[in-house]
Formats: structure tokens, sequence, C-alpha cells
């Protein structure tokens, strides 16, 4: 960890109302390092009376002139400030990420500056969102209005933890919200650290709290308090059916980005070197843990044997290193738990008969099984009905599929429950934009696979949620619309 990380905080601690407070319970629980499985620190186990406590925070802050009546413009400058001050402690966060989640540093570089990027991006739209003038029947006069919805709770998951907490955190202030932040409970230190620094720059006490803890306890109240006006959640879409059932109760807004299962469809006609880097990074890029993962290699029946073939060559080169070194390139999974559940996905797809091409054991870290180190995985022959094919197994696990044309690969490609998003790999430009036009997905990547950024909007089709975060979009997630008359006569 970074010099003086760990004496600087005490470990039972939870960040409300811009203060270090000690959860009711005096609680912990360990995050470990998951390439070598060791301890890296204690953190607070936020309980209900915890989330209560960071609520009233956030409401008092959302009811106080001094958040309610900021000029957008100084919203605007705060953002901004924040923005910097991530800037200027990035190297220290991406030493913490890397520890936390134990992605290779390269990768915790690219999510730092995706993190200050949506902050810069919503610092700009705080004097940018207006109302309307909306010429209606009568002598009147009738306007809308766009105000915060009040407190949300944000709940975030554990694979890019600082920029699952950047792209809530951002709108929900940028619209003149006050929130109350759940990290996940395998990666908590960042969003603690965000919070700490975001009350440096000079948000006023209580915009933005950090509540650490389990799911079942700290996320489950917070979904349950009925103070809390939205829940914006990233995370399984089981947790996302439950959040929703919870949040009826005191009918919460709810945003939802959840699971995916996204088809990567490569045709005969494609520049075959460019879908093999790209298919090769859409599933391994973050080890496999990212929702949009390419975890389905649609592949035409033509150039199937020469992809996988130069897929597995890759995913063999691939080797377990110290995830602070820049040359490391692959990562351990997060958790003993995600590794038994992998390790479970890959005994099943050998079972139903797919043809394992290569990977399927656990890796060794520095000559020794520690860690939660799993090799590249590549199944062949994989077929569309198949339970690798259809449940996400969210590590290096790829699942090829062999099509033999545009209609059957489609086909294959709306046969799950999820919508998240897909990749198409064609020199064609027709058959491109006639496919991304009838793939069922929120985001469709042509000749690529992965950029995102802070100005376009994302979320999900189907199973994998509403609602879309990120560029003007988001807005709506983080407002609500007052519509205004006035008799003129
Ligand atoms: P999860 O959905 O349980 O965790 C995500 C967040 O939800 C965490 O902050 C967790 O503490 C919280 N949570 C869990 N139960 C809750 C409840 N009852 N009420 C409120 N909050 C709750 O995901 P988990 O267990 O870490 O991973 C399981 C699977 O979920 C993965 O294998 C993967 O398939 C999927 N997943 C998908 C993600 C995505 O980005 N779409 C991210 C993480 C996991
Ligand atoms: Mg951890």
């Amino acid at each position: 960890m970074p010099p003086g990380f760990l004496e600087r905080r005490a470990p039972n601690q939870l960040f409300i109302n811009n203060e270090w407070v000690t959860a009711a319970s005096g609680g912990t629980f360990p995050t470990y390092h998951p390439a070598n499985g060791e301890l890296i620190a204690e953190v607070a186990a936020g309980l209900a009376p915890d989330v209560d406590k960071a609520v009233k925070a956030a409401r008092a802050a959302f009811n106080d002139p001094k958040w309610r009546n900021m000029d957008a413009a100084d919203r605007g400058v705060l953002l901004w400030r924040i923005a910097d001050a991530i800037e200027a402690r990035q190297q220290e966060l991406i030493r913490i990420e890397v520890m936390d989640n134990g992605k290779p540093l390269r990768e915790a570089q690219i999510d730092l500056r995706e993190a200050i990027d949506a902050f810069r991006y919503y610092a700009g739209w705080t004097t940018k969102m207006t109302g309307d003038t909306i010429p209606v029947r009568g002598n009147v006069l009738n306007y809308t209005l766009r105000e915060p919805v009040g407190v949300v709770g944000a709940i975030i998951p554990w694979n890019f933890p600082l920029l699952m907490a950047a792209w809530k955190v951002a709108p929900a202030l940028a619209c003149g919200n006050t929130v109350v932040l759940k990290p996940a409970e395998q990666t908590p230190l960042t969003a603690l650290e965000l919070a700490a620094i975001a009350s440096e720059a000079g948000l006023p006490a209580g915009v933005l709290n950090v509540i650490t803890g389990l799911g079942e306890s700290a996320g489950a109240a917070l979904v349950a308090h009925p103070d809390v006006d939205k829940i914006a959640f990233t995370g399984s879409t089981q947790v996302g059916k439950i959040i929703m059932r919870t949040a009826a109760e005191s009918l919460k807004k709810v945003s939802l980005e959840l699971g995916g299962k996204s088809p990567n469809i490569v045709f005969d006609d494609a520049d075959v070197d460019a879908a093999v880097r790209g298919s090769f990074a859409a599933i391994y890029y973050n080890n496999g843990q990212c929702c949009t993962a390419g975890s389905r290699l649609l592949v035409h029946e033509r150039v199937a044997d020469h992809l996988v073939e130069k897929i597995a060559e890759r995913a063999k080169k691939m080797t377990p290193g110290d995830p602070l070194d820049p040359k490391t390139r692959m990562s351990p999974v997060i958790s003993q738990e995600q590794l038994d559940r992998i390790m479970g996905y890959i005994e099943t797809g050998t079972r139903e008969g797919a043809t394992l091409v290569t990977g399927g054991k656990r890796a060794p870290y520095n000559g020794a099984e520690t860690g939660y180190w799993i090799e590249p995985t590549i199944f062949d022959q994989v077929k569309p009905e198949h339970t690798i094919a259809q449940e996400e197994i969210f590590g290096p696990v790829l699942a090829a599929v062999r099509f033999s044309d545009e209609e059957e690969a489609i086909d294959i490609a709306n046969r799950t429950i999820y919508g998240l998003a897909a990749g198409i790999w064609t020199s064609d430009v027709k058959r491109a934009h006639r496919v991304a036009k009838r793939l069922e997905a929120g985001t469709i990547w042509i000749n690529t696979y992965h950029p995102l950024d802070a100005a376009s909007p994302f979320g999900g089709y189907k199973q994998s949620g509403y609602g879309r975060e990120l560029g003007a979009y988001a807005l709506d997630l983080y407002t609500q619309i007052k519509s205004v008359w006035v008799d003129l006569s």
C-alpha cells in the first residue's frame, strides 16, 4: 500500500458528513490483495444504524441552502476541483486500486483517467441543464424546471471500483443531489479516498457519504431506507431484482446496470488480424470481469478454426505477474468465491460437451497456488444453449459458437436474457449497420471493442438493466421535471 495509507485511517471508520465516524457496531471486515490472497486492510462493517446516520446527513445537506442554492456555475467549479484533486493524488489512488482489486497497473491507470473525465464532463453540464417553455393552449406561460431527485443511494461493484463511483457520484452531484455511496465489500478503499478528497476540495458536509459494508446488510439497509429517493445500482442481475422488489415499498426511483453475455460477432469478411486482437481484448480486458465482456465469440464457420487458434496463441502467452509491475497484462480474479464459481463453469462447459482449447486450470503465482489466478480459458464448439453460452461467468472464459450466415448470427446473438453490448467485425459497411440495428444491446462496437467515454450513453437492454449512465442521458437519472403554469390573462 502507498506509504502512510494504513496509518492515516482507523479501520473501523466510515465517512459521514465530511468526517471519519466510527461504525456503530465497531465491527470490521477484511479486504485482500487478489494476487496473493493476503490481507491488506480491515474496513468498517456498516450496518442499518450507520446507513441511517449517513442518510440523515445527506438529507440535511440536500436541504441546506449552502448546497441547494449554490449557483450552478459554482457547482461546476467544485466538480472540476474534485477532478483536479483526484488527478493530483492519482499515483496513490492507482496503487490502492491495484492492491484492492488486483488489476494490472496499466488498466488501473485507464480507470483513473476515465474517472477524472467523468467529473470534468459533468462539471460542464451544471450550467447547461435547462428547462423548456411550452406553447400550451390559453393565455398562460408554461415552463419546466429540472430539479434534483434528492438523496441518492449508489451501490457499486468491485470490477472498476473508483470508476463506477465516479460514474454515479459525478452526475448525481452535477444535478444537485446528495449521495450515500456503498462500495463493494471486495474493494472498499478508493471510495473512501474519493469522499475524503472531495471534502478537501470543498464539497459541503453531508453531500457525499460512504458506508462500507456487506451487500446483505449495508446495501440492503440503504435500499430499504424510506428517506432515500433513488437507488443507482451496478452489479448482478440477481441483486438488481432484489433491489427492485425492495425499492417498490417506498417507490424509490431505480436505475440498474446489470450483467451481460455479450456476443462478439466475427464475419468471414472481417480483417482477421484486427478481429483476433479485438476479440482477445473483448474477453480478457480486466480478466473477463467486465459487464460488457465479449464472452461469446460468434464466429463464421469459414474463419472459425483460424480465429480460435490465433486467440488461443495469445491466451497461452498470458502469465501471472505482479499487478504493480507496468509490464503485467494478466490479472487474478477478485476473490476465492469468484474463483470457485468460475472453476464451476469450466467444469460445466466440459461436461456439456464443449471443446476445451486452452486453459481450464488455476494458474500458479510465483510458483505456488496462491491468490486467485485462472488460466485464460477458451471453449470451442459451444452450442448456443450451453450453460457457458447463456450465463454470465465474469472471468477469463471465452465460449466460441460457430454460425453459417448473418441471420443465424443475429438469432444466436439475441438468444439470451441479456442485452448489454455486442461487437461486430466485418469489412462490409452495409452489413455492419444492418446487424447493429438488429442486435438487442445498449452498446454496439463495430470493428472495435470496449471503448467507453463519459460523453456517450451506456446501459442495457432486456435483463441487463435500464436507465442510461454517462452522456446527457444520465441527467434524466438524477433529475426530475416540474411543470409550472402561470396565468397571464
Ligand atoms: P453483487 O451484485 O452481489 O454485488 C454488487 C454490489 O451489490 C456490491 O456492492 C454488493 O455489496 C451489493 N449487494 C449485494 N447484495 C445486495 C443486496 N441484497 N442489497 C443491496 N446491495 C447488495 O455481485 P457479486 O456477488 O460481487 O458478484 C456476483 C456476480 O455478479 C458476478 O459473478 C457477475 O456475474 C455479476 N456482477 C456483475 C457486475 C456488473 O458490472 N454488471 C459487477 C459485479 C458482479
Ligand atoms: Mg479487496
